[in-house]
């Protein structure tokens, strides 16, 4: 579009915008232009903070601590005078957090992530959404959207792994999802948050070129696609600076370039200043108000801070309270309300199906008859389910079905099902020597706070599925970690499953995967790796850090990428999974076969066409992952998912995908010119169904 037509435009909708005002300053109160809902967002805002006091603008820039009533983890009060509404803010990944009670528990988000389908995650955020909405909630703090950097993150299973690209695509998702239901999203948190390890004060050092290809994707997805309402910045700090007051990360990297219009509010107790705070893009403070309360207004009165600062945090305050219509429909419903339905219950029981992934499965030992004699062992099997992860992200569950009476009404109350809680190895053994299969149920506690000390399972279960499989050859592991564990013990078993943590619907979950009435179909959304050592953050320099600081000197290398760049053997690698059924790819079809050299924004260049055929005997979904690499001179790591979709096909069906790869995959970041660049040469692209299970290829050639 030339310049002239473009401001001849605005003119045009400048004009457009006062002729509505006008008509509604003749109908309304001239004065109360914000609440005319056919006025566009800004104007509104703009309209209400001209009719705002100081005190007032304050009031919205921090939350009250502690809170007047016993319900959400945030509250900001409304302003009567002006009919702004108050704001409650609940916790949100796995369902309604924050103890209230009568709420669906949902599988965690790495299970959900473990679909690779972004209509999964809508529907998730939807349910969420609608569940927050019936509670009264309208700041929603979901989803979290940071990148698995460390394996042993004691927030993984909030997360949806360890690929910026798959990240982007989920976040995005739920985002959508979450506020079709009524609240405005709070997508955290924001940067670098990568480890609980000293998580109030550590600083993660990590070059420009790394911060833009693997930790922003997700957030920069979250604006343009998502169109997040706010972010949370994080506790750590970014080369140097507290998420909180970073003005590379809120101003140039958010405002800038993302575009982003929304709010910043801090994580609790992340804010650490007023002034600097204040001047470098944080616009709200949570819970409390120790700095942006007196301190704040003592800056202003002072003239340390100036009224158009605060005036901007406040509009990037207000503008989504007015998009997401908070102003103008009936408040969300109360904290004591019952959130719960039929219809949400099944759609737990739904994701943790999708989500589950069939590791291993040695001489088709799966799915099991109903007749099969099943020994089952360890406690996340029967006395106490392992069906969520902790910290924020806690769920009051209103049940919880264990895998022991999942199994049993599923095969039956004649079937033969015994149990064992793992705490007696000689006992449990015994149990399993009876069995036609021994299931070992094993688990790890994760939690927001601490991180796993290291990757095994804890406590005895090691030793419980190696008595298990010395007596029984049909042993079976099934994982209800939030993140991967190292399997000393592979060789002995004869399936693994990994069910993650799987809401509350857990033990009819199982069984419908173990009996195949539901044939698995997702796909790991993080490496499994072989030993402690080969992993792509070892060294603690890395993690947990050295003297407060993480050094992100893997750079691009996280997750597979380590895994490919240094030839390291993975004993699952990412966008693995079985299914009961067996899949073909064919006819891989790029097109064009050259595209052109540009900068800036990248645009979708290249479609994959492919065919996927189910040639085994039941009904399934197939994931195809495709994955670009650059030429060596582009210095990238060696492949990167770029596209995916997930196929369900009949038994015997045959369907043909087209998937458009997503714009940055020919494109570097260039952090000397602080763009996207798209360097010439010849680029690979790769169609499979794992990063290591990649049989068809095409070239395409970018060019001047
Ligand atoms: C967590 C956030 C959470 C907040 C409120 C913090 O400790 O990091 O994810 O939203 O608490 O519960």
């Amino acid at each position: 579009m030339s310049d002239l037509v473009r401001k001849l435009k605005c003119l045009l909708v400048g004009v457009a915008i006062l002729g509505r005002i006008a008509v509604s300053a003749q109908e309304n109160t001239p004065s109360r232009a914000w609440e005319n809902k056919a006025l566009p967002p800004e104007l509104r805002a703009d309209s209400l903070i001209a009719a705002m006091t100081l005190d007032e603008k304050i009031t919205l820039m921090h939350g009250v601590d502690p809170m007047p009533q016993k319900a959400y983890v945030g509250y900001v009060p409304g302003i009567p005078r002006l009919g702004i509404p108050s704001l409650h803010l609940a916790d949100g990944r796995a369902g309604v957090g924050n103890d209230a009670i009568d709420v669906t528990l949902l599988p965690a988000p790495i299970a959900a992530a473990s679909s690779w389908d972004p209509g999964l995650l809508e529907k998730f955020g939807e349910v969420l959404g609608r569940e927050e909405w019936i509670k009264g909630t309208n700041v929603a703090l979901a989803p979290s959207i940071d990148v698995v950097r460390v394996p042993e993150w004691g927030r993984t299973f909030e997360s949806y792994g360890e690929d910026p690209y798959l990240n982007a695509q989920m976040a995005a998702a739920e985002i959508r999802g979450i506020q079709s239901a009524g609240p405005i999203a709070d997508a955290n948190m924001y940067l670098t948050m990568n480890q609980e390890s000293n998580r109030f004060d550590q600083n993660s050092v990590v070059d420009d070129r790394t911060l833009h290809e693997i930790y922003l994707p997700p957030f920069a997805a979250a604006v343009q696609d998502g169109h997040v309402g706010t972010f949370m910045c994080a506790y750590v700090k970014t080369n140097g600076k507290y998420s909180c007051e970073n003005p590379d990360l809120l101003i140039t990297i958010l405002r800038g370039q993302l575009k982003f219009d929304g709010w910043v509010m801090s994580d609790w107790g992340a804010t650490h200043s007023a002034i600097p705070s204040a001047e470098n893009g944080l616009d709200q403070e949570m819970p409390g108000s120790k700095y942006y309360g007196d301190s704040l207004k003592a800056a202003v009165t002072a003239g340390q801070v100036t009224m158009s600062v605060i005036d901007n945090h406040v509009r990037h305050i207000l503008v989504p309270m007015f998009r997401q219509g908070i102003f103008d429909r009936a408040p969300s419903g109360s904290w004591t309300a019952s959130a719960r339905s039929p219809e949400r219950d099944a759609f737990s029981r739904e994701v943790a199906e999708k989500g589950t992934v069939l590791l291993k499965n040695a001489g088709h030992l799966l799915p099991l008859r109903k007749q099969t004699r099943v020994a089952i062992l360890g406690v996340a099997g029967g006395a106490s389910p392992k069906a969520e992860g902790g910290g924020s992200s806690g769920v009051v569950a209103p049940y919880k079905i264990s895998p022991f009476d999942g199994i049993r009404n599923y095969a039956g109350k004649e079937a033969d099902v015994t149990y064992s809680d793992g705490s007696d190895l000689k006992a449990s053994a015994e149990v399993a020597r009876a069995a036609d299969v021994a299931i070992v149920f094993a688990q790890t506690d994760e939690t927001e706070g601490s991180d796993r000390p290291n990757l095994s399972l804890p406590g005895n279960q090691d030793a419980l599925i190696e008595a298990a499989a010395a007596v029984n050859r049909n042993t079976i592991v099934v994982l209800d970690t939030g993140g991967p564990v190292l399997m000393p013990w592979i060789d002995q078993v004869a399936g693994v499953v990994e069910a993650w943590y799987p809401g509350q619907e857990d033990g009819n979950a199982i069984a419908a995967i173990l009996y195949g009435d539901f044939n698995p179909s997702a796909k790991l959304p993080l490496t499994f790796p072989r030993t402690a050592t080969a992993i792509p953050t070892a060294s603690p320099q890395q993690w947990p850090g050295v003297n407060g600081e993480s050094a992100y000197s893997e750079q691009l290398d996280v997750g597979y990428r380590w895994y490919d760049a240094t030839n390291t053997e993975p004993l699952f690698p990412f966008g693995f999974g079985l299914s009961y059924t067996v899949f073909e790819l064919s006819h891989l079809v790029l097109t064009p076969a050259t595209v052109h050299s540009q900068t800036g924004p990248a645009r979708t260049q290249v479609m994959v066409k492919v065919d996927v055929r189910n040639t085994g005997d039941r009904d399934g979904a197939e994931v195809v992952q495709v994955y670009v690499e650059q030429p060596a001179q582009n210095g990238e790591p060696p492949r990167q998912l770029r596209a995916f979709a997930r196929v369900p096909l009949r038994a015997g069906e045959k369907r043909t995908v087209s998937l458009g790869l997503d714009p940055h995959s020919f494109s570097i970041y260039d952090s000397s010119s602080q763009q996207w660049i798209s360097p010439t040469g010849e680029y690979t692209v790769r169609v499979g169904t794992s990063s290591r299970d990649l049989p068809l290829s095409g070239k395409v050639g970018v060019k001047q």
